[in-house]
């Protein structure tokens, strides 16, 4: 049986981080992780600290969608403060560290649908929210939010059984948040660093696409593109070859791929 009970203690005790981490505010319930971090980033939190909580009773998605949080999911938000020049590379750098911790504690292998949806099995096991403070070309503070669906039963959840999953459901027992969550800042940390040093993030990032040659259908708010997913520029946005043979470059938006899950081999 998995543990239940996180704590800042638990979380931080021995862990192999300078500072992703080493600051922990853990709250049972709380409405969202980001609006603490927000609020912790504002009072000049040490860069680093991370808010968790068991339960979110108002987690946010991108586009403002809800995001269902109970008890047995994990819900965290770190605070950074990035130079603009790294901003967009946060992306990619929560969700490889997502990939590799899921790895690492579950033996399971995901994928990254672009931009940062992490996917088991053609659903979605883990959401990311970049939300920043940037004035002129200032980043003030950076928080990633990281949701990952843990210890789900997704037959209590029927709202979202056609696009999500779990990793209980995927392994068919349970996860130790714990461990998860200390990976995944070891992991966050090892790849923050990197981007200093020029390691090879975007690569890595790209080679986990799942997105890259398949037909895509794009939303951004009520325009549609359809295309085919063709790369991914530096600056982590997507590039859709149109059927006019045009290449639309999409920074942001709702992506569906048209031809995925893939027919079952038989
Ligand atoms: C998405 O897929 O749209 C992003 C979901 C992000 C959810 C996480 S859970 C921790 C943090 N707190 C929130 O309210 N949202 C993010």
């Amino acid at each position: 049986m998995a543990e239940n009970n996180l704590s800042a203690a638990s979380v931080t005790a021995n862990l192999k981080t300078r500072f992703v981490g080493q600051t922990v505010i853990y709250h049972p319930t709380l409405a969202s992780t980001m609006d603490v971090a927000k609020r912790e980033a504002h009072r000049g939190a040490r860069e680093g600290t991370t808010i968790i909580a068991d339960e979110q009773t108002a987690g946010r998605g991108r586009t403002k969608r809800v995001w269902v949080s109970p008890r047995g999911c994990l819900a965290l938000s770190i605070i950074l403060y990035p130079g603009m020049l790294y901003l967009p590379s946060l992306i990619m750098i929560a969700s490889l560290a997502v990939v590799r911790s899921i790895e690492a504690v579950t033996g399971l292998k995901s994928q990254i649908k672009w931009p940062n949806d992490v996917i088991i099995n053609g659903k979605k096991v883990c959401g990311i929210l970049i939300e920043s403070d940037v004035k002129g070309n200032k980043v003030g503070y950076a928080i990633i939010g990281i949701g990952v669906n843990v210890n789900l039963r997704l037959s209590d959840f029927p709202e979202i059984v056609p696009i999500a999953t779990s990793l209980s459901d995927a392994l068919g027992r349970d996860v130790s948040r714990l461990d998860l969550i200390r990976h995944l800042l070891v992991e966050i940390e090892r790849l923050y660093v990197a981007l200093s040093t020029g390691g090879p993030i975007y690569e890595e990032w790209q080679d986990s696409l799942i997105t890259l040659g398949r037909m895509v259908q794009i939303k951004m708010g009520k325009t549609i593109y359809d295309g085919i997913a063709e790369s991914v520029a530096r600056d982590g946005s997507l590039l859709v070859r149109r059927s006019d043979g045009s290449l639309t470059k999409i920074v942001a938006g709702d992506v569906t791929l048209r031809d995925y899950p893939p027919e079952p081999a038989t």
